[in-house]
């Protein structure tokens, strides 16, 4: 079984984006098995009721959810909007707790997020932390937090930190 990767911005230029990146270069660096998704991965009508009941669950849901299912562990980088969550990312985690067996039980899920802030977007972590709890995930104690993010500072993000937070959960 592998990691699934997956960012919360569908922004060409996304800074999670490239943290995303940067922490896949670190898992091929140490031998670590992944699967990396784009964030177009993520994308879904915003959750509706009648929606649902006409049309069921999205394919991209049931996809992401397939992928959820298969992985090890799921590593999510996500940016953080007015102190909290992406709601991309909160648009997906309530489409696929809709489906049976729906895969963010019992998953190990990692945490990030990058922001030209100096905060990093733990905030939006924090949040995200508790919702992911009450899907019945396990959310791993270390975030790979990239605060002030650029190009430069997400490159220079330490590799042993990055592997050691990639390694949580075995
Ligand atoms: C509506 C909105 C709210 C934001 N709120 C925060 C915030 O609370 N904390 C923060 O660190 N950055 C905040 N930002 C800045 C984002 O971190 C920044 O735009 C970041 O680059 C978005 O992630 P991306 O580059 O992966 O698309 C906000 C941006 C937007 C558009």
């Amino acid at each position: 079984m592998s990691i699934l990767v997956l960012g919360g911005s569908r922004r060409k230029a996304s800074l999670n984006g490239k943290l995303k990146h940067r922490i896949a270069e670190v898992a091929d660096k140490f031998g670590i098995r992944y699967k990396l998704l784009d964030a177009d991965a993520l994308d879904a009508p915003i959750y509706h009721g009648d929606f649902e009941d006409a049309e069921g669950v999205p394919a991209s849901m049931q996809a992401l959810a397939k992928d959820i299912h298969a992985a090890s562990k799921v590593v999510l980088i996500s940016p953080e909007y007015n102190s909290s969550v992406s709601p991309l990312v909160k648009n997906a985690i309530d489409w696929v707790s809709r489906l049976e067996n729906q895969p963010w039980q019992n998953k190990k899920v990692l945490l990030g997020a990058a922001s030209p802030g100096g905060l990093g977007g733990i905030r939006g972590l924090m949040h995200l932390r508790d919702i992911l709890g009450n899907v019945q995930a396990w959310t791993a104690p270390n975030f790979a937090l990239c605060p002030k993010a650029s190009d430069a500072s997400i490159a220079q993000m330490d590799e042993t930190f990055l592997k050691n937070f990639l390694l949580q959960g075995d």
